[in-house]
């Protein structure tokens, strides 16, 4: 029996109950809609192979495919996971084995400088340190009903470039050129403002502070109006944090929360498998 405890008042939920490498189509349907009504899902001893994993990331939706840059198709075709991303500051032979090393991660959501963000995000933790690299998330749903109204107001048809170009960590992503003015930064535009496509609630959609500009407005009055916006984005009661235990799986809607990560040592081993969902689920209505 599928059991869902809430683990914050408003937005994480604990499913216990189930060994998610066999489950029907009813108990993911529960975990579905459980997952649209809270917007964190945390399962913890989900021993997961790769296989496993994007078998059941699948379920939510068609999965991204991890980037393979300039790689020989003979070397793709011996990807055998090819949506599954490794996230870690493990080095093997001279090279690191996942993105994001070691370093502090700040807010956001994951890809929202593409025009269509993937809905969901998949994480399971296989390596944890003992100490650091804490995940937190922020309700975002809970920031915008706390905008004051004439704030709401103001911003009710502005929009935000997302910056693409640099990763959550700060490093400029390969392909992608160093610039020093927001406005000059590539990436999809977004509204303030968005209304979430299946549970119809309306979330601050802010993606990442760093390089973001308001299109329309001056630089000084779109730097002092995101920094207004994110005053309202993460405050503690709206913020839960995830200590890590290994085979914990962890499903975030990135239309409604936020997310950051805390540094942690770089001699300690931390290593996480994860996949994006590109689109909604295709029978969720
Ligand atoms: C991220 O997506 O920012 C990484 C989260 C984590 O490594 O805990």
């Amino acid at each position: 029996m599928i059991q869902i405890t809430p683990i914050n008042q408003t937005f994480v939920a604990e499913i216990e109950g189930v060994d998610i490498r066999n489950i029907t189509e009813d108990e993911f349907t529960q975990i579905y809609q459980t997952w649209l009504n809270f917007g964190v899902l945390r399962l913890r001893d989900q021993p997961l192979n790769e296989d496993e994993l994007q078998a059941f990331s699948a379920r939510f939706g068609p999965l991204e495919e991890i980037p393979m840059g300039r790689l020989p198709e003979a070397a793709r075709k011996k990807i055998k996971n090819r949506y599954v991303t490794q996230l870690s500051n493990i080095v093997v032979d001279g090279k690191p084995i996942g993105g994001l090393g070691n370093a502090e991660a700040a807010w956001h959501s994951d890809m929202t400088y593409v025009e269509n963000p993937p809905p969901a995000s998949v994480l399971l933790s296989v390596e944890i340190p003992e100490q650091g690299g804490d995940t937190y998330f922020a309700d975002q749903n809970a920031a915008y009903e706390l905008l004051p109204d004439e704030l709401r107001h103001r911003v009710r048809d502005l929009t935000i470039k997302h910056n693409a170009a640099h990763t959550s960590v700060g490093k400029l992503r390969a392909g992608f050129e160093a610039f020093e003015d927001p406005r000059e930064a590539p990436g999809a535009v977004q509204p303030v403002v968005m209304t979430h496509e299946e549970t119809g609630k309306k979330t601050l959609y802010l993606g990442r502070r760093e390089w973001a500009y308001v299109p329309g407005l001056l630089l000084e009055e779109s730097e002092m109006l995101l920094d207004e916006l994110w005053s309202y984005a993460a405050r503690d009661e709206n913020v839960w944090r995830q200590q890590w235990q290994p085979d914990d799986l962890i499903i975030w809607d990135n239309r409604r929360v936020l997310h950051r990560r805390d540094d942690f040592d770089q001699n300690a081993r931390r290593l996480m498998k994860r996949c994006q969902v590109l689109s909604r689920h295709a029978v969720s209505g």
